[in-house]
């Protein structure tokens, strides 16, 4: 300011000057009614009130007084007042940005009745899954149209899908690949978007890239879709949460999760309404592509549409596992094991047990278990089996027998009707039977509660896990 003008313009200048992911604003203390806010990278929203405007790095910190938000971008310089809103970009020329209705209740940061956000948002899943396919399955069939404005000729055209994500969403996007290569008939790969954005990646024809994101900020996806936008994706399409978000604005499709705020920082609703959308998307394509006929798509349809109510089953066991828990709080590793898509549901097992309960926790493909992680089976290992009734369930009989074999202890979250007793070494948790291909969601929620009933036992701090944060805006 030293160098004349107004703060705006110096902060202008100050901006073009810096490096890095921010989100900031500066008020001058002699004119404490204005503030300039600036972001790159990191998000920033405005709120817009009667006579009073607000600022934050995220809209759920604003509900309770406003539900009217513009959301900054790249470059943009905003300067606020009681009564203004200017946004203008680094050469200063003014920008206009749309005002954004959000449709989170105000009571959205609430605990309510819940302990922890983890455990309402566990429980909240019937209901943010009903929002999910609220208008977009009816009795028997997906509607397409539903997708978003253009969805079906750009699905149409896709002869190869990419997702990328991080955490748990690269969990729900390695389900997806499942599915898509075995519902839908198209090649998908999947990738860690840390991994994606620095390496030599070929791309192949037509491919469309998918992006899956809770926040819809996280820093590694977003830079793995500008770069995709850069090296010649057909187009590119997010499953995220957040409304507005720089995900969604900067993709050419977005398919909305609804899932609600999330506040724990372990995902769980936010994963298994991704699920949900994945298997409409999913079903969509293949029905594009003429892969899935009237009577397949009428089966998952159905089984979505019972989806709700079954996790309904599944929070029954709350007290089951609460009981289960108790052999978990002295043990310092856990294995999870899973085949085919209930690979990567192992895998967000494990995730969340070691994210809220720090015990370290490894997912594996039950078939790989021979190749290496047999040698750690002892009585101090638990083992933790998901085993749904389906064409994998022999082979997984075996891997159970190859742990048993070797004086594992086994905890087995099994179909009712898959031939499972409780014996020495092995306790059995009956599942309901459920329709197979909605199984990977059904069996998440069990694994949920195990690990908040254990990270409960341990004191953990379950909703916010030391050093972890809800939304990875930086590098
Ligand atoms: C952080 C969160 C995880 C989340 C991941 C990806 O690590 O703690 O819960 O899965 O980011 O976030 P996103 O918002 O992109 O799904």
């Amino acid at each position: 300011m030293s160098q004349g003008g107004t703060l705006l313009q110096a902060f202008q200048r100050t901006v073009s000057q810096l490096d890095g992911a921010y989100g900031t604003v500066v008020m001058d203390r002699r004119d404490p009614q204005r503030l300039i806010a600036a972001r790159s990278g990191s998000p920033l929203v405005i709120g817009l009130g009667i006579g009073e405007n607000f600022l934050a790095s995220d809209q759920l910190a604003l509900l309770s007084v406003t539900r009217r938000f513009i959301f900054l971008e790249e470059g943009d310089v905003a300067e606020i007042t009681r009564r203004e809103v200017n946004i203008c970009n680094l050469q200063g020329e003014p920008v206009n940005r749309e005002i954004h209705e959000s449709s989170l209740e105000h009571d959205a940061a609430d605990k309510g009745q819940f302990r922890h956000y983890m455990q309402k948002e566990v429980f909240e899943q019937p209901s943010a899954i009903i929002n999910t396919l609220e208008g977009r399955i009816d009795n028997d069939s997906v509607r397409v149209d539903s997708i978003g404005h253009g969805a079906s000729d750009i699905l149409a055209r896709a002869e190869h899908i990419q997702i990328i994500a991080c955490g748990t969403s690269y969990n729900a996007g390695y389900v997806a690949k499942y599915w898509f290569e075995s519902i839908a008939g198209i090649s998908c790969d999947v990738e860690i978007a840390s991994e994606f954005r620095y390496r030599n990646f070929v791309t192949r024809p037509n491919s469309l890239l998918i992006t899956l994101s809770q926040s819809g900020e996280t820093a590694d996806t977003l830079a793995a879709l500008r770069l995709a936008k850069e090296r010649g994706f057909m187009a590119a399409m997010t499953v995220c949460n957040v409304a507005g978000s720089s995900l969604v604005r900067e993709s050419d499709l977005a398919f909305m999760t609804r899932a609600g705020a999330e506040i724990g920082v372990a995902s769980t609703k936010a994963f298994t309404t991704q699920l949900a959308a994945l298997l409409m998307l999913v079903t969509a394509v293949g029905k594009i592509k003429g892969h899935v006929d009237r009577d397949q798509e009428a089966k998952i349809v159905q089984a979505l549409h019972r989806l709700p109510n079954d996790i309904e089953q599944a929070l029954v066991l709350d007290k089951q596992i609460e009981l289960l828990a108790e052999d978990f709080a002295d043990k310092h590793h856990a294995l999870f094991l899973g085949r085919g898509e209930f690979y990567p549901i192992a895998m967000e097992s494990a995730l969340k047990l070691k994210e809220i309960s720090y015990i370290h926790a490894e997912a594996y493909a039950a078939g790989e278990l021979k190749h290496g992680p047999l040698a750690l089976i002892d009585a101090d290992m638990p083992v933790i089996v998901i085993a749904p009734n389906n064409e994998l369930l022999e082979k997984l009989k075996s891997n159970i027998e190859e742990v048993r074999a070797r004086g594992g202890q086994l905890y087995v979250f099994a179909d009712k009707e898959a031939g499972f007793e409780n014996t020495d070494g092995m306790s059995i948790i009956a599942m309901p039977h459920v329709d197979a291909v909605s199984a990977p969601i059904f069996y998440t929620i069990p694994m949920q509660l195990l690990s908040y009933h254990v990270a409960l036992i341990k004191g953990t701090d379950v909703d916010q896990p030391r050093n972890l944060a809800k939304a990875v805006t930086v590098e």
